[in-house]
């Protein structure tokens, strides 16, 4: 028997003022994105931006429906439409934050375990790491450099 040990680097910064501008500006438009969120049913607003290779910022919320498994995420969002709009477009990074409509969320929020292999899926068909940056409404902002810091031993198909 051998054992497989399997780290994780999250790197923790004070607020968004401690990041680097370009990773600041990132957030900074998640965090403007985060009114197009169409959540009335779980009044909790998620946002995702993503760095293309390209330079270019886009943005996704997550968008919910009456019969709620319809619902996307923000991340889903924005991923479908980078392959809808630049399909042959790496992504570099994505910062994803939120705002609740019950109470202020004060630590960072990660996406969820659907979202974290959908993000492996663009990693894979680029070849090409994802950072990931993650904030609440305040207070610290975690970041990794890849999704596989989310999702170790992550499920692929040849
Ligand atoms: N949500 C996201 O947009 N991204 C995630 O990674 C987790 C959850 C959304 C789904 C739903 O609209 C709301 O958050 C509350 O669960």
């Amino acid at each position: 028997m051998t054992e497989l040990d399997i780290n994780v680097k999250v790197r923790v910064f004070e607020n968004m003022k401690a990041l680097e501008p370009k990773d600041e500006a990132l957030l900074q438009a998640a965090k403007g994105a985060l009114n197009n969120s169409y959540s009335p049913y779980s009044s909790f607003k998620v946002a995702a931006a993503v760095l293309l290779e390209n330079g270019e910022i886009l943005t996704g919320t997550n968008q919910e429906n009456a019969s709620y498994p319809v619902g996307i995420c923000a991340e889903g969002t924005v991923l479908s439409a980078v392959s809808a709009m630049h399909p042959n477009v790496a992504v570099k990074k994505m910062a994803v934050t939120v705002k609740s409509g019950k109470g202020l969320v004060s630590s960072p929020v990660a996406p969820c375990g659907i979202c974290r292999q959908r993000i492996y899926e663009y990693e894979m068909r680029f070849n090409s790491d994802i950072e990931i940056i993650m904030m609440g409404e305040e207070g610290e902002v975690y970041a990794v450099k890849s999704i596989k810091d989310l999702l170790p031993l992550a499920f692929f198909k040849m």
